[in-house]
């Protein structure tokens, strides 16, 4: 099994940023290296790194290997490369808040020691953070998959969508952290990936994971799902999610609405797995997230052939936002929140505090 570290930092202040580079999963395992913030923020916006947890971290670490150039810097110049480095991070990709948390995180750190500590010293306590956000998730991670294990039972068929793995967090994962914990608890599962188009997270990653992890796994392409819940395979779906308005409206990967509906249409309860990280306490509800729109080409042109005529134009967002009222319960590191209202969100994560 695979026991690398989907990103981690080699070395000290003066080191950098290692990561597993997803795109070139299943066929190929091969690790990256980041030596300045550009190639992180390619990282993240060719999808090398991906999953909102793992978008966070890698800018964590973005931030550090960014402030490598502000060496020997005096204060003031420093601060405004940290602004620079922050600002050109946070346009990688706009979805996945865990970005912005990341990256806000970073920034207060330095602020609050700016006056007592030199800019030397501020360089390692930002290091210091960045290690601290990866750790912290691994322990999230373990804890989201303990409280939504108990909501899964032993034969069941589950679904999920895209890939909210170890690959898309420190390790361990969301929505498959949930699996993971029903399966180390002695529950048998059989999993349901759905391939998730036009990217293929689900067929590349989901697939792997599970297979690695041995949890029994069938790859289904995603206009699959309505069949196989009517056929009464599937008894629970879990997701991860982007970002999660204050209601829990939640984005996901595009698909995860569609999923939602037919769940909801055939009576399956449709779950959420994330971090309080990915919630954005700022919206009150899902109609202000910011949904990614990306390349026509990855529709045309997948995986290098043309499969579409010349000139077609395209729609391709990345995200969908399902609504509060599809979700049946949210799953986070403090528990399970439900019913899915503002007031029980707030009640169950202290509102991020
Ligand atoms: O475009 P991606 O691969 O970054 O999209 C990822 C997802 O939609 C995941 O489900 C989400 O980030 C949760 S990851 C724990």
């Amino acid at each position: 099994m695979n026991n690398q570290p989907t990103l981690h930092w080699i070395g000290g202040v003066d080191g950098h940023l290692r990561m597993i580079d997803q795109t070139l999963l299943p066929g190929e395992f091969k690790e990256i290296d980041c030596r300045d913030v550009e190639s992180v923020w390619e990282a993240i916006k060719m999808l090398r790194t991906r999953g909102a947890p793992a978008i966070g971290i890698a800018a964590a670490y973005g931030v550090c290997v960014g402030m490598q150039t502000a060496a020997g810097k005096e204060e003031s110049a420093w601060f405004k490369r940290l602004d620079e480095v922050a600002d050109y991070l946070a346009t990688s990709r706009p979805t996945a808040v865990n970005l912005f948390w990341a990256l806000d995180r970073m920034k207060r750190t330095a602020v609050a020691l700016r006056g007592s500590k030199t800019p030397v010293e501020i360089a390692e306590a930002l290091l210091a953070e960045a290690r601290a956000v990866n750790e912290e998730d691994r322990q999230i991670c373990r804890e989201i998959g303990r409280h939504g294990a108990e909501l899964l039972a032993d034969g069941m068929g589950v679904l999920t969508h895209c890939n909210a793995g170890g690959l898309a967090t420190a390790d361990y994962g969301t929505a498959l952290a949930v699996f993971f914990a029903a399966a180390e608890s002695g529950k048998r599962l059989h999993v349901y990936a759905d391939e998730t188009r036009p990217l293929l997270q689900g067929a590349r990653l989901t697939a792997w994971e599970l297979q690695q992890r041995e949890i029994d796994v069938t790859l289904i392409c995603d206009s699959m799902a309505a069949v196989v819940m009517r056929e009464g395979r599937i008894s629970a779906v879990v997701t991860g999610a982007d970002r999660i308005a204050a209601n829990g409206d939640a984005a996901n990967k595009i698909g995860t609405y569609g999923v939602a509906q037919l769940a909801r249409a055939h009576g399956i309860p449709f779950y959420v797995a994330a971090p309080i990280s990915t919630f954005d306490f700022s919206l009150p509800s899902g109609d202000g997230i910011p949904i990614e729109q990306r390349d026509p080409r990855e529709i045309t042109h997948g995986f290098g052939r043309q499969t579409a005529p010349e000139g077609i134009d395209v729609y391709n967002p990345a995200f969908d936002v399902t609504p509060a009222e599809l979700i049946e319960a949210i799953v986070c590191e403090r528990g399970v929140i439900r019913p899915v209202t503002t007031e029980r969100i707030a009640e169950v994560t202290g509102g991020g505090s």
